[in-house]
């Protein structure tokens, strides 16, 4: 390393391509690595993005590699790498093929970069998240996963739309699984302190919260030949800014639990204080009993996901 700062991403796809570029122009760290098994494909991107820093103005040093050599001193690493979900299929039904893939990688992080803080991106996010750091032996707060921030997203541009008001005025946080059993935290959601509860009907509210459950299936039926990347690269891209900058910021992540929300022994969606040791808090806000409820089936699903991992 070179005294600077490292990021590497695993994947250079669509996710890993458009983060990589992201962050390039975003300038958060001295180099920059888009790692991936497709000769060609992560140095082709590298180059094309380094080849706009003129233009841009950023002084990323971005390069492209088929090693997982390249990791070596990366201070934040984002894993993208796997499988993308086709139509017809769930985030569960990659859960085996993933896990073979992140093996390596989660190995190759504890020999080439011990000191990293890593994002896990990879699908199911709250499965692979524990994977990633039961095989890398990181520490927990280390490891944390992107779902969160992404659905939060959907969520409040949903709510921005319906009531004409600018989507980062709407603030609020989806708790639970990055799958269908995520839980939009309604009793949290404000327009700059306005209650959403008070400023939408019923039925408007159960249609966002629906439509934001199908948020990434919605893309992926109109895509019909992957999943999204714009919308999960920019929350990344958020996430490593705050780890970098060490920004303290409260964002939903995918995080281990150790008791808090009465659970642990899993990593769940849960609003974290994060800065560059990673998760330093998880953040515990107080819940309906139906927002409660809805949480525990949440983690429910992910427990019997997780029985489910190659040993
Ligand atoms: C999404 O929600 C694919 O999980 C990703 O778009």
């Amino acid at each position: 390393m070179s005294g600077g700062r490292k990021i590497a991403v695993l994947g250079a796809g669509n996710v890993g391509g458009t983060l990589a570029q992201r962050l390039a122009e975003m300038d958060l760290g001295d180099e920059l690595v888009l790692i991936d098994i497709v000769d060609g494909l992560p140095q082709g991107k590298a180059l094309d993005i380094q080849e706009s820093a003129p233009i841009l103005g950023f002084s990323t040093r971005v390069s492209g590699s088929t090693s997982l050599d390249a990791l070596a001193g990366a201070d934040v690493v984002v894993e993208t790498a796997g499988l993308a979900r086709k139509p017809g299929m769930s985030r569960s039904d990659l859960l085996t093929k993933n896990a073979e893939i992140l093996r390596g990688h989660a190995e190759a992080v504890r020999s080439q970069a011990p000191n990293a803080t890593v994002i896990v991106v990879t699908n199911p996010v709250d499965v692979m998240t524990f994977w990633f750091r039961q095989v890398s032996g990181l520490p927990p707060a280390r490891v944390f996963g992107e779902s969160g921030t992404l659905d939060t997203a959907r969520f409040r541009w949903f709510v921005a739309e319906e009531l004409h008001v600018a989507p980062r005025d709407v603030i609020g946080f989806v708790l639970g699984t990055h799958g269908d059993t995520m839980v939009p935290v309604l009793s949290h959601t404000s327009v700059s302190g306005v209650p959403l509860t008070r400023l939408l009907p019923a039925e408007k509210l159960d249609a966002i919260v629906a439509r934001t459950k199908a948020g990434g299936g919605e893309i992926v039926n109109l895509l019909k030949m992957g999943s999204a990347y714009y919308a999960p690269s920019a929350a990344q891209a958020e996430l490593v800014r705050a780890v970098v900058h060490d920004e303290h910021r409260v964002l939903g992540v995918t995080a281990h639990l150790q008791g808090e929300y009465g659970l642990s022994g899993l990593c769940l969606g849960v609003p974290v204080r994060l800065g560059r040791a990673g998760v330093e808090k998880v953040v515990e806000v107080a819940l309906t009993d139906s927002e409660r409820k809805a949480f525990e089936a949440s983690a429910a699903a992910v427990q019997a996901d997780l029985a489910t991992l190659p040993k």
